[in-house]
């Protein structure tokens, strides 16, 4: 005869009483004196890293354990794109996944919150006693996937590429992008390739898998094949009249640099195909 659930948590509970007699410690002052002894040690290497810091780093020189002082901040620069630190940078990545403006609460709010809701609920809803993890297949599948999907997404957010205009110059972008679209030897363009690198236009717009997709900003790395050369130059002095309000305009940029830029949008048909030979 099987022993109803009731009867079956009783007698684990009585086992569990009389271990606890039997082999168990007191928590006061067993418990207590480990606690206390490893608060010690935490605090004692905490200040043992500030007191190695302080003599090791003087005024100029960094230590072992990094800088006296970071620089100063530089509020005027627009030569900065802020990166978080490490431990956020799978939110960063989340960030980059999801599309301005529709699905970006998902991203911010709607995951994390949905992830942290179960994680509270978890003592509520798996309320079974196996622990061997071996029989629990759910549990594990999830905690594996939590991992690996934040390992991928930190790896992501730690490797995105940079979009700050020096370093597209300096590492040679603007020419990749004149082989990729085919228009080396096209100056206006090429001229036009290294503005567009340089004038912040991908904080907002993608371009052959480089930048952001922020703020409803299209992909322009195709833009050539709908529109030319005139149309660009009035879209970049004036986007507000094409219902465009939240691209500034270019206008300070003067003709002849819209004219290179809009060389370089209309030679920007979308490159090779990945496969065609
Ligand atoms: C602050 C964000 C932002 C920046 C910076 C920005 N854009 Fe835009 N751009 C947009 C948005 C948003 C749209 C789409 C507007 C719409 O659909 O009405 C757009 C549209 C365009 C279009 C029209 C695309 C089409 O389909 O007709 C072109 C061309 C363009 N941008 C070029 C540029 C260039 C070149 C630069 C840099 C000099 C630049 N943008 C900088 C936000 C930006």
């Amino acid at each position: 005869m099987a022993k109803g659930l009731g009867e079956q948590n009783r007698e684990w509970y009585a086992r569990y009483k009389d271990d606890v007699k039997k082999e168990g410690k007191a928590f006061f002052p067993r418990a207590m004196l480990h606690d206390t002894i490893m608060g010690i040690v935490v605090v004692g290497v905490i200040i043992g890293l500030a007191v190695i810091w302080f003599y090791d780093a003087d005024g100029t020189e960094a230590g072992v354990l990094g800088p006296w002082y970071e620089d100063p901040a530089e509020p005027g620069t627009t030569d900065f794109i802020p990166r978080p630190d490490w431990y956020f940078y799978f939110l960063f990545y989340l960030l980059r996944i999801f599309e301005w403006p529709e699905t970006v609460v998902i991203a911010t709010v709607g995951i994390p919150t949905i992830l942290l809701m179960l994680l509270i609920g978890l003592p509520f809803y798996d309320r079974r006693r196996e622990r061997r993890p071996s029989r629990r297949p759910v549990a594990m599948v999830a905690a594996v996937l939590t991992v690996l999907s934040m390992g991928v997404l930190t790896y992501k957010g730690a490797t995105a590429e940079e979009t700050l205009g020096s370093t597209l110059i300096a590492d040679g972008v603007p020419n990749e992008w004149a082989e990729k679209q085919g228009f080396v030897g096209n100056q206006k363009a090429e001229a036009g390739a290294e503005l567009f690198a340089a004038t912040g236009c991908l904080q907002c717009h993608i371009y052959l898998g480089l930048g952001a997709g922020n703020l409803g900003a299209p992909d322009l790395s195709e833009i050539g094949q709908t529109n030319d050369v005139a149309y660009f130059v009035q879209y970049l002095s004036n986007p507000a009249r094409f219902g465009n309000t939240v691209m500034g305009s270019y206008s300070y940029l003067g003709q002849e640099n819209l004219a290179a830029l809009g060389a370089f949008l209309e030679a920007s048909k979308g490159g090779e195909e990945p496969d065609s030979r």
